[in-house]
């Protein structure tokens, strides 16, 4: 990896073996809120509550070409059937002990990263039947250093940052949204933040990331533990993918907002629906559905930099009538499922999923039954409260905007430190004064009624004579500039 560094704007940039293209997978809409996962408990209930998203040709034991075969998907554009799950989150009042559903606010991002390998120009589009889980729901502890204590473009060469083990951990973020500060990082904090710390920093919830591995083995679409065919490149996000699984897929990134904040001043504690306080037992589900060749083509040609499905010129963008009715139908739910209780007043979680805390691994997690059985009515004694009190270190709000090197980070900012202390971000340009060469690179979301759109950096096209570079390779004659900007807010529908 190559790194220039600008003068004039005095920032840091990683080109070689990246690209900046991606797009932003908007499915504003749930298509089902349910125990349902045909990647764990294949036609049955599943162990817990899922946040769903796409096809409505998902069921308990869907796979891609039931997902294709859909009537309607959940997403913005019609072409892709692909089934996206997250486990939900709850509320449990310390007062009645009952449980409540947090409100997801704005449904779901999918980032299509198209991040290659060095040497590469195009990624490889997922493969007919490709299913993916990307986090461990039964993982109840992080024995590693909080914050990340070592800059990621050295985490290829610094145990234990260089494990598989490791990275699975750090695909996770919990990034504590307060619209009135700059945003923090992506994938900055791998567990969730206890209650008090919600309600003192996190006026606008928590957003829920999840990175996939993007390394393929190239042979397997779905072994049985849908997990064993993948790995992380080098930098969870970016850099290598190690030896075995050089095949460089798009890089997926989910993320769920939360609104924990409602409840700011209750006296109690979130818990995802896996019946986790922590946060290191969040995960995620993917199954493909796009058709595959149509997919290797939109990699292969979406490739502009805003990140925008609207700047794609093969998606069919859906009008919102026709995503934000797409469900699935009440047929496909199984029919131990259909009867949860899922919104509010619950004496259990859904599934009555017990809380564990750990440190130990949680048992339960993934032995969901095997036939379709009524779920227990009365509740199990509680567990003890120190099985039920997570132990979660405190970090503090970390604005991003300090951090600018390396490759676009999404819904966030840039994950790394400058590495010279000289670099320094460039002030926002005023929107109104960017010249016709410049454009903006954005995140958006709904929040409270509105629509947040994330500006994070203009790009422009600047000559070399503004460069002081050694680094710069003979004949390269443009280099771009990147500057970070705060957020700022549009009224709804912008
Ligand atoms: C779809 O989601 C949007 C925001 O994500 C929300 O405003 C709208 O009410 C939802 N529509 C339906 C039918 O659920
Ligand atoms: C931490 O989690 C791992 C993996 O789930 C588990 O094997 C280990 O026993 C846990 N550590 C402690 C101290 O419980």
């Amino acid at each position: 990896m190559k790194s220039f560094t600008l003068t004039s704007v005095a920032h840091v940039l990683v080109l070689a073996g990246l690209s900046d293209a991606f797009w932003r997978m908007e499915c504003p809409n749930r298509s089902a809120l349910a125990r349902i996962d045909p990647l764990v408990s294949i036609g049955s209930a599943a162990q817990h509550v899922h946040a769903i998203h796409g096809s409505s040709g998902f069921s308990a034991s869907s796979s891609t070409a039931d997902l294709l075969a859909g009537q309607c998907t959940s997403c913005r554009v019609s072409e892709d059937k692909s089934a996206y799950w997250t486990p939900a989150v709850y509320f449990k009042s310390a007062s009645t002990g009952e449980f409540t559903l947090v409100n997801q606010v704005g449904g779901m991002l999918a980032y299509y990263l198209l991040f290659t390998n060095a040497g590469e120009k195009t990624v490889t589009a997922f493969p007919p039947g490709f299913e993916m889980i990307s986090g461990d729901t039964n993982q109840r502890n992080y024995s590693y250093p909080v914050p990340d204590a070592v800059e990621k473009s050295r985490w290829a060469s610094t145990a234990p940052y260089n494990t598989q083990a490791f990275l699975r951990q750090a695909a996770l973020g919990f990034n504590c949204l307060n619209y009135q500060k700059a945003p923090e990082p992506s994938l900055y904090r791998h567990f969730l933040p206890d209650k008090a710390y919600l309600d003192a920093n996190c006026a606008d919830g928590v957003r829920f990331e999840l990175m996939f591995p993007s390394c393929w083995d190239g042979k397997n679409n779905a072994p049985s533990d849908k997990q064993s065919h993948v790995a992380f490149p080098d930098q969870v996000m970016t850099g290598e993918c190690p030896k075995g699984f050089k095949t460089r897929l798009p890089s997926l990134f989910y993320e769920t907002i939360w609104d924990t904040h409602a409840f700011s001043g209750q006296d109690g504690q979130f818990v995802i629906s896996n019946g986790d306080p922590t946060g290191y037992g969040y995960h995620g589900d993917f199954i493909m559905g796009w058709d595959s060749d149509f997919l290797q083509k939109a990699a292969d040609t979406c490739t502009n930099p805003s990140g925008r499905i609207e700047d794609c010129p093969l998606f069919t963008i859906q009008d919102e009538d026709a995503y934000s009715s797409c469900k699935v139908p009440s047929s496909n739910i199984p029919i131990a499922a259909a009867k949860d209780q899922l919104l509010s007043k619950l004496s259990s979680l859904p599934g009555n999923v017990q809380i564990f805390a750990g440190p130990g691994r949680a048992g339960g997690g993934s032995a969901a039954p095997s036939i379709d059985l009524p779920s227990p009515k009365k509740p199990s004694a509680p567990a003890p409260t120190s099985d039920i009190v997570p132990v979660v270190p405190t970090v503090s709000y970390k604005a991003a905007t300090s951090a600018s090197s390396g490759a676009y980070v999404p819904g966030g900012a840039f994950a790394e430190q400058p590495s010279s202390p000289a670099a320094a971000v460039t002030p926002a340009p005023n929107a109104a004064s960017l010249g016709p060469s410049e454009s903006f690179f954005s995140t958006q979301y709904a929040t409270k009624g509105n629509t947040v759109e994330e500006v994070f950096w203009v790009e422009e096209e600047v000559t070399t004579t503004i460069f002081a570079t050694e680094t710069m390779t003979a004949g390269a004659n443009k280099g771009r500039k990147r500057h970070l900007h705060k957020h700022r807010r549009a009224g709804a529908g912008h």
